[in-house]
């Protein structure tokens, strides 16, 4: 059987490949070049990382379908797995499978009708304390806003008292399992991160606490309550949630804006579609489905800026796809970024151009998975489109933007974010 095609370091393409990464200021730049040379598996050596990296649809399926009981989501000693212990990233088989039932209904769709208020209502809480005039970080904003629809929704409560109190231990949290220079010594243990790790921990067990008392129980909290699991299985799950149901979401607003910002007349579009259907009255969850163009704007800052960039497995048994072997306990990776711009589905896949998600337009399967795919595909992705739609909206209803930088550059933190921010200076249109 063929091998698997690797970059040497000393030769050209690591050389182009190191280039583009200055250029790019990203190490995606470097990847993709990469890919670009050696076709859609290749294997990738970078310090503390190596793994045999896939691209395309047929790769995508193959990992997410028809692979999938030959592969295991959870790896021992990642970061993730340490933070998130047994939370329904990082598990498999029958115990995922029931951990995801239980979770399931209170992401349906049926739901969103609830959550809508909150959204707006979180939205509004934030943007209310933006002076007109003033330059706000989106990448900020956006987060605040997200970290308080989600555990409004999700937990059924209050997250504003917090904020502040536990800003710091959320970033160094998201530090924790980001890329860094931590791999090349390894994963764990780490220090100073403890006392962040612990004090997220003491929140989510006091919030379990609090619920306990209730009997309101219609929320994702409330249905792992009523399931019987003890504290720290849900703890597990909640701070999953917290993470993945987040920092996806600050990711995909921050990229919308920067790149809203970069196209005004994409922006003046938008807000003259959010005016014509909603006006100056609050969006709801009729409007998330009115709002075509806005919706592209949202798939195509998906498309470009995928928040999770790749999905990680390890071989559970040896694989072989497109000819080539896989050893089992190989780390593979589907790469969604890299397939995202594939010239071949996704022509001048740097440009901007909503309109290929223009009504009417089908794309390849496989070739769109900003949630992934197959029976593990993301639980949050109806909660997070209509999320994005109705916080857009209401914060298009209200101000004026005008981005402050030139370039943003794509980050590998935890999720792929826009570096050194979104700054945006917000005009107030009028008071709704
Ligand atoms: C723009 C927003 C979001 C994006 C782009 C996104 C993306 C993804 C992707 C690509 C996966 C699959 C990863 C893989 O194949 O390895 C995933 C899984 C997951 N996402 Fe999201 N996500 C978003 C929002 C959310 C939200 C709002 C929540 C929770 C409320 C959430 C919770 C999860 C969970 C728990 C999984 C694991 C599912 C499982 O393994 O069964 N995500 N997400």
């Amino acid at each position: 059987m063929a091998t698997i095609p690797a970059p040497r370091p000393d030769g050209l393409l690591s050389l182009k490949a190191l280039q583009a990464m200055i250029r790019e200021r990203s190490v995606l730049a470097a990847i993709e070049v990469f890919h670009q040379g050696l076709g859609n598996i290749f294997q990738l050596a970078l310090p503390g990382f190596n793994a045999v990296m896939l691209v395309g649809p047929e790769a995508a399926r193959f990992v997410l379908v028809t692979s999938r009981d030959d592969v295991r989501w959870r790896s021992e000693g990642d970061p993730v797995t340490h933070l998130l212990r047994d939370g329904v990233l990082v598990i498999d088989g029958d115990y995922h499978d029931r951990i995801r039932n239980l979770m399931n209904p209170s992401l349906h769709r049926q739901m969103l009708t609830q959550y809508a208020e909150a959204m707006v209502a979180c939205t509004d809480q934030i943007c209310g304390t933006w002076k007109s005039g003033n330059t706000y970080d989106m990448l900020v904003e956006m987060r605040k806003i997200a970290l308080l629809i989600l555990v409004q929704t999700l937990f059924k409560v209050d997250f504003h008292p917090q904020l502040e109190r536990l800003w710091q231990s959320i970033l160094k949290t998201l530090a924790y399992i980001s890329p860094g220079l931590w791999m090349l010594w390894g994963s764990i243990p780490r220090p100073g991160y403890q006392k962040a790790l612990t004090d997220m921990d003491d929140y989510l067990y006091q919030v379990i606490d609090i619920r306990r008392q209730d009997d309101h129980r219609e929320d994702l909290l409330g249905a792992l309550i009523d399931a019987g699991l003890d504290n720290g299985v849900i703890r597990d799950q909640l701070l999953t949630m917290l993470i993945a149901g987040h920092d996806t979401s600050t990711a995909l607003l921050s990229w919308a804006f920067y790149l809203l910002g970069k196209h005004p007349d994409a922006l003046q579009r938008a807000r003259a579609e959010v005016q014509q259907v909603i006006g100056n009255g609050l969006p709801g969850i009729e409007h998330a489905h009115q709002l075509p163009y806005l919706g592209q704007v949202i798939d195509e800052a998906l498309r470009m800026y995928p928040p999770i960039h790749l999905g990680s497995r390890i071989a559970a048994r040896d694989l072989e796809f497109d000819g080539r072997q896989i050893k089992a306990g190989t780390r593979v990776v589907y790469s969604i970024y890299l397939t995202h711009h594939m010239k071949t589905y996704w022509p001048s896949p740097h440009e901007f151009q909503p309109e290929r998600f223009a009504v009417g337009i089908k794309h390849e399967p496989y070739t769109f998975l900003p949630f992934g795919g197959g029976p593990r595909n993301c639980i949050g992705a109806a909660f997070s489109q209509v999320e994005a739609k109705l916080v857009l909206a209401r914060l298009l209803q209200k101000f004026d933007f005008d981005l402050q930088i030139n370039r943003a550059y794509a980050y590998m933190g935890a999720t792929l974010e826009p570096r050194p921010g979104v700054p945006m200076k917000v005009q107030l249109r009028q008071t709704t």
